[in-house]
Formats: C-alpha cells, structure tokens, sequence
C-alpha cells in the first residue's frame, strides 16, 4: 500500500509573482523523492500545496487519484491522518518530556492506551537511538537529537507519507548525512511515500530515489540523482555550483 501523490497542470501565483508555472509531477508511490531549490522558489509551497494547507490558482493535487482541491475538509482530514510532517526547526513542545513529544500522536490522533503508549514510545526511542532520553526536555538535547525526536513522532502514526521541509536546517555537514540516512533507511522499512525538501543538494541525496528541481516556476525530474551533475541546463547547473559545494565535494564515503 503506497501512496502516489501527483500535481496536474499546478499553478500557484501571489500576486504578479509565479511560484508554480504549470507544474506536472508524479511523486511515486513508495519512493523518496527529494525537491531541491534555491531560498523563495516555492518548496514550502509546494508542501503546503500536498497538505491542503494552500489551494492552486488552477491545476489539480492528487492524492491517489483523489484531486484534493475538490473534497471537504472532513475528506481532506481523513487523507491528513496518514501524512507525517516534519518541518524546518522541528516544533518539538519545549515544555513537555521527550517522552510526552514522541508520545503526542499516540495520545491525541490514535487515542490509544497509557500501557500502550508507553510500549511503543519506548520501541521508537530505541529505534532512532534515543535510549535513556525519553525524561530529557528538548532544551537539553543537541541538534541532532531533537531531529530524531521529530523523526520519531512524525513515525509515530504509522504514516502513508511523510513529508519533510528542510529537516536538516542549522545542523553540520557530518549530522546533516545521519539525519538523511536515517531518513532513507526508515522509508526503505516501512515504504512510505516519501518528499523531502532541501535548499541544497548534499552527496547523501544518492540514496534518494529521485530528485526534483525545482526553479523558475518549473520541476525538472532527475529519475537518476546523479544526473544532475550532467545536467545541460544553465539553471540547474548554477544550483548544482552554488549548492553542492560543502557536503557534495567533502571527502567522506557514504557507507
Ligand atoms: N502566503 C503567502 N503569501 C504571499 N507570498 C507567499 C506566501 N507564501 C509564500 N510566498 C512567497 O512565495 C515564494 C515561495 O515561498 P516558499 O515556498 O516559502 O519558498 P522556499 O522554496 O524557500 O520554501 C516566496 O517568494 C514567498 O515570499
Ligand atoms: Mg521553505
């Protein structure tokens, strides 16, 4: 059961600016799919745009075959339970436990028990490396933590997708590749259908199954990762120059 989400002829403008030009795109069931762009090309937007936070100005959001533009808000929330969103800067609750962060999902959308939330609060925090910490607040985590904590509650609903909005923002190059591998070995477990938005293209996103570009109102799909680099297109090749410099050049081997 995997989820194919796919934009049809989008097109989203605020006011004389054209974020999405005509977009046609197929995120394919099952895969991660990585949108790349450079800062204000409309990567927020264009997960906004999935979620049905935002409405096109014309064009269609599939879901499944289902145009989400057109169902209701009880329709579009039952399709909401089953997506896992991690965004920018994670939005864990500073004042709660590790523990009661993680455990948020199971609590408020599943409604399950207390012995069951324990059960499987304590499942995902060994599972994402997080033993002994369930007690900590996010204050007293490092950067790196607090992503896998995220990661863990935005898995906490057995998702169908998961979407993430640069979930790597502010951490370094070393924890930056821990985090997306982390990413790529969850997704290739449970085979969600998987988006994942970056501002640049670090050397890890190999592992992706595909990349999109996303510039000048336009997504080029690269099926291949490494295709961007033969890119022919003036565009992609300035973002390729300007992006993949610090991760993509370093030295280390992607284990
Ligand atoms: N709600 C909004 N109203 C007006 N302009 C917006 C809104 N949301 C985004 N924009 C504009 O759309 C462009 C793309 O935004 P965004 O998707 O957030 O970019 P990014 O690729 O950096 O995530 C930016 O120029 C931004 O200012
Ligand atoms: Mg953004």
């Amino acid at each position: 059961m995997s989820v194919e989400i796919e934009f049809v002829d989008v097109v989203k403008r605020f006011g004389s600016q054209t974020i999405l030009d005509h977009v046609n795109v197929k995120f394919t069931g099952g895969q991660t799919t990585v949108i790349a762009g450079g800062s204000g090309q409309g990567k927020s937007v264009s997960i906004k745009l999935i979620l049905g936070l935002m409405a096109p100005d014309s064009g269609h959001i599939l879901i499944d075959g289902v145009d989400i533009t057109k169902i209701s808000k009880k329709e579009l929330n039952e399709i909401r339970t089953r997506f896992g969103v991690l965004f920018q800067g994670v939005a864990l609750l500073d004042s709660i436990t590790v523990f009661d962060n993680v455990a948020l999902p199971l609590r408020e959308r599943l409604r399950l028990s207390e012995a069951e939330v324990k059960s499987r609060v304590e499942q995902a925090l060994a599972q994402y490396d997080l033993q002994g910490q369930g007690g900590k607040f996010p204050a007293q985590l490092s950067g790196g933590m607090k992503k896998r904590v995220g990661l863990a509650r935005a898995m906490m609903v057995e998702p169908l997708v998961v979407l993430f909005d640069e979930p790597t923002t502010g951490l370094d190059p070393q924890i930056t590749k821990d985090i997306y591998k982390l990413f790529f070995e969850t997704q290739r477990v449970y085979g969600f259908t998987s988006i994942i938005v970056s501002h640049d293209i670090p050397k890890v996103f190999n592992l992706a199954d595909r990349v999109v570009v996303l510039g000048q109102g336009k997504m080029s799909v690269f099926e291949q990762p490494e295709d961007i680099q033969h890119s022919t297109d003036p565009h992609i090749i300035q973002f390729v120059q300007e992006t993949m410099g610090q991760v993509y050049s370093s030295s280390y081997e992607l284990a």
